[in-house]
């Protein structure tokens, strides 16, 4: 059998899965930060176009991908499926371990999927520049790029911290045209109200998001994007689940587990909203969420309504959170540093629907190296989640002595994360405990929705 299963460009995916008409039950609505009742359309409408609201609400299970993204999709869609059966030798396991690897897009991770249609839908809407926020650079960069296809302006509000920690993230930005804002900045009010109580302040994805919102809102030629958490960016990370299942007809097998790793969501919908769906038709597949030890939005989070941003100018959604203002540990899975969660990813996980489990880097670092030298391809520190995740579901099956099917993400490579990668290899990697203190000051702060 081969290592890679590859797809041909007319495999490429023409519509997007929608989870939402097969969710356990109906939505919750959007609450407005300025009202605190249900959001007006009008409202949403100040930041986003009519048609990726549309699909924010749709109760469609099919949503065509338009020809000018499936195009751009082109340039490293499909992406390969591995078997990795050198890793398998390396664990001495019975289990058969899949990877779909997302780092072969332009910008290294699974992010162009939704920022290609994004800027598509903007660039169709009329609008000229468009704002975002970014934690380790993928969806910023990611963004850039897309805007870059299209002839529009990016201005990426990027966490001071990963500004420091991934210079050559913000180069990228800026090879694609884009302006780059380390946050919090002296361009926003949210970003100097920081500023001005904490001016050592490193920034969070919360903080960045408020910065961007408020850039979108104040400007009327510019709307915001979003690299995760909505329902419209699951729908887009879809097609890395459905080619996924194309991809396992060749290989004649399907999996036992799903395992994505998890910062606002949308990279664990990609992958295993589709497979979810395979469960009507009787298959038994389980679907694993993995998220830092130091963030653990799932694990020790609580469901309720609360602010998608710090300075509550994002909408309120029901969702697992840790507080809108609470500041996870500088770890170096950027990308997974969110004290929310995707509202569709929640809900699944209040029903019980799919598992989730949480990680400390370093046992995430010491996975992605057994990877590295069975594989050869260097994990992102958030890929680093699911990989740690799949290997022990791997170990698991051989304590058992059982066959399993394991598929896991491999959203983005790591080879712009080389510092993270030293700091473990030099036995310099700081595990961060729970931070339950900071964590149950910050839950006392929820917004009281009473609708
Ligand atoms: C490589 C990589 N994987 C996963 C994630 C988490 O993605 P999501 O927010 O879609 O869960 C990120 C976020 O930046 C990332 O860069």
């Amino acid at each position: 059998m081969n290592t890679k299963i590859i797809l041909s460009e007319e495999q490429i995916p023409r519509q997007w899965y929608n989870i939402i008409p097969d969710m356990p039950g109906p939505l919750h609505p959007v609450i407005s930060p300025r009202t605190l009742q249900p959001a007006k359309p009008e409202e949403m409408l100040a930041i986003f176009p009519p048609a990726i609201l549309q699909q924010e609400m749709s109760t469609e299970r099919w949503i065509d991908i338009p020809d000018e993204v499936r195009d751009i999709y082109r340039l490293w869609r499909p992406s390969p499926l591995y078997r990795a059966r050198r890793l398998e030798q390396a664990l001495q396991t019975p289990a058969k371990i899949y990877y779909k690897y997302e780092g072969v897009s332009p910008a290294g991770s699974h992010k162009p999927n939704s920022a290609i249609p994004q800027a598509w839908y903007n660039k169709q809407a009329g609008i000229r520049r468009l704002a975002t926020e970014t934690g380790a650079g993928q969806w910023g960069s990611s963004l850039a790029l897309a805007c870059s296809m299209f002839g529009l302006e990016c201005t990426v509000y990027m966490v001071k911290v990963s500004c420091q920690q991934k210079p050559y993230r913000k180069s990228m930005m800026e090879l694609w045209g884009a302006r780059v804002n380390p946050s919090p900045s002296e361009f926003t009010n949210a970003g100097r109200t920081i500023l001005a109580h904490d001016p050592e302040c490193q920034g969070s994805l919360g903080i960045a998001i408020s910065e961007a919102v408020e850039d979108a809102a104040t400007h009327a030629d510019t709307n915001y994007a979003l690299g995760s958490v909505l329902n419209h960016v699951c729908l887009h990370q879809t097609v890395i689940g459905l080619e996924a299942k194309e991809q396992f007809k060749v290989a004649g097998d399907y999996p036992d587990v799903v395992i994505a790793c998890c910062g606002g969501g949308s990279n664990f919908a990609g992958l295993a909203f589709p497979f979810i769906a395979d469960r009507a038709a009787g298959r038994k597949v389980r679907a694993m969420a993995v998220e830092p030890a130091s963030c653990p939005t799932l694990t020790k989070g609580v469901y309720a309504f609360d602010y998608g941003d710090t300075a509550k100018m994002a909408p309120i959604a029901m969702m697992y959170t840790l507080g809108h203002d609470f500041m996870p540990p500088g770890i170096h899975a950027g990308g997974l540093r969110y004290h929310g969660e995707s509202p569709l990813v929640s809900q699944l996980y209040h029903a019980g629907e799919i598992e989730a489990k949480s990680y400390k880097q370093n046992a995430c670092f010491e996975g992605a190296i057994l990877f590295s030298r069975s594989e050869g391809i260097v994990p992102a520190p958030e890929s680093s989640h699911a990989v740690r995740a799949a290997i022990d579901e791997a170990m698991l099956a051989k304590e058992e002595g059982k066959e399993r099917t394991i598929l896991f993400g491999l959203s983005g490579h790591g080879q712009l994360d080389m510092g993270a990668y030293d700091a473990y290899l030099s036995g310099n990697l700081e595990d961060y405990e729970y931070p339950e203190a900071k964590i149950r000051e910050a839950l006392e702060r929820l917004p009281k929705i009473c609708l």
